[in-house]
């Protein structure tokens, strides 16, 4: 549940319709279904396994696994990318807590979508109110670490994201009563290969690996947490699964919802937040709706936060303890919570670190570190016995383990190789 609410964020419902809008619609949409055939299943329970082989974080499972530090600018990799990530995600999750507040107090209602375009734009220009609503979320992820109530928060997501779904459901369900919904529902299920680009490709990657967060090391940390009879490949599937099925249906809601409410699909970034108001004023609920959704996405956002800070907190903290200044798990949250907060600062003054931040670690450093813990788990350690990942769970067939040495030799390294070498215009 805790790495299905990593998976599950804004990844799913803000990034994912903004990148497909932006690469062309049903196109999109196939290269990214054949990315989390492709990569999903594998990485995954790579990360899973190596925290669970190790019983380590990002910080300390290469090392163990190793035997030595060869490996340890993975968990380097591992760490600037979470950092990177924090800086915009934090800013995004300031977005939706003042939607929340926003739509607690009727502020959008009854604007129509130039309007509803105009207001986002008055409002994130506010540099002062965009630091303070993404300062909220640091304070909460923070605290839930400072008094290590993950815990609690899991079990609270565990009721809260069926409702989530459930009131995706019910959108989705408005928005294709609408006029012209159909176009939007062509545009995002049509399939036109001519559209199938090298940015398309590497974006669909990228966005592959963001979503279902690997390549940084989250879900080692969760994997380290497994109890012994854990089945890695089901809990994977489960993950996998989950996160998909979360982005079709932010599709299904906000590609009928552009063309019916005569939006464009290539908004970028501001995409969901122009046209989930304009669903809610349709809703019968539309108050109602409005909270509850901007509410539940918060939640989403933070359980995504929490991983992400995880990561960096127990890296600061485990490396600190190799030095003459070992830091307290408390301290290190405060200088991480310190760190994330510069990187706000910077995403919210100077546009291009945004933009940056997040096509960097989605398209590169991701790609990157999940290629390297391929080529870690695939060729340098043994394959079985005492020291091979697979040990993690016993109840793995012979043909499945055979099966997964070689998607993480071959198919892996080979297919983010391409995609790179692809994307440089070489192939
Ligand atoms: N997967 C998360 C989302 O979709 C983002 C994330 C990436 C979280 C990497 C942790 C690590 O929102």
């Amino acid at each position: 549940m805790a790495a299905a609410g990593s998976a599950v964020g804004l990844g799913n419902i803000w990034k994912f319709p903004y990148i497909a809008g932006e690469n062309g619609g049903g196109a999109f949409l196939v290269v990214y279904l054949l990315c989390v055939a492709l990569f999903g299943l594998p990485l995954v329970m790579t990360e899973f396994l190596i925290g669970k082989r190790s019983g380590k974080s990002a910080y300390g499972a290469f090392r163990a696994l190793n035997g030595n530090n060869r490996w340890q600018w993975l968990s380097w990799m591992c760490m600037v990318t979470a950092m990177l990530i924090m800086g915009f995600y934090f800013v995004v999750t300031g977005w939706c807590f003042n939607y929340l507040a926003e739509a607690l107090t009727s502020a959008f209602s009854g604007l129509n979508a130039d309007a509803l375009t105009e207001h986002f734009a008055t409002v994130t220009g506010n540099t002062p109110r965009m630091i303070l609503f993404a300062l909220l979320p640091v304070l909460l992820t923070a605290m839930v670490l400072w008094f290590d109530v993950n815990k609690g928060i899991e079990r609270l997501s565990k009721i809260l994201m069926p409702l989530l779904l459930l009131m995706m459901l019910l959108m989705a369900g408005r928005v294709l009563m609408l006029d012209g919904s159909n176009i939007g529902m062509r545009f995002f299920f049509q399939f036109d290969f001519s559209k199938i680009t090298p940015k398309v490709i590497m974006e669909a990657m990228g966005q592959c690996f963001f979503s279902l967060s690997i390549g940084m090391g989250a879900l080692i940390t969760y994997g380290s947490y497994m109890p012994k009879g854990q089945n890695v490949p089901r809990a994977s599937i489960q993950v996998i699964i989950l996160d998909t099925l979360v982005a079709l249906m932010a599709g299904v809601i906000i590609f009928p919802a552009v063309f019916a409410f005569g939006f464009d699909p290539q908004e970028g970034p501001q995409l969901v937040f122009v046209v989930l108001p304009a669903i809610f004023e349709q809703m019968s609920f539309s108050w109602l709706s409005g909270v509850l959704f901007f509410g539940l996405l918060c939640i989403a956002a933070l359980t995504s936060t929490i991983s992400l800070m995880e990561v960096a907190v127990a890296f600061v903290c485990e490396a600190s303890a190799q030095t003459r200044h070992p830091l307290s798990r408390r301290q290190s949250v405060a200088i991480v919570s310190a760190g994330a907060v510069v990187m706000i600062i910077l995403c919210v003054m100077i546009p291009a670190v945004f933009d940056y931040s997040d096509w960097l670690t989605a398209c590169i450093l991701m790609p990157v570190a999940a290629l390297g813990m391929a080529v870690f788990v695939g060729w340098n350690l043994p394959k079985n016995g005492e020291k091979g990942v697979l040990e993690a769970d016993k109840g793995i067939k012979r043909w499945a383990r055979k099966i997964y040495i070689f998607v993480l030799r071959w198919i892996v390294p080979v297919a983010i190789i391409l995609i790179f070498l692809n994307s440089l215009g070489v192939l």
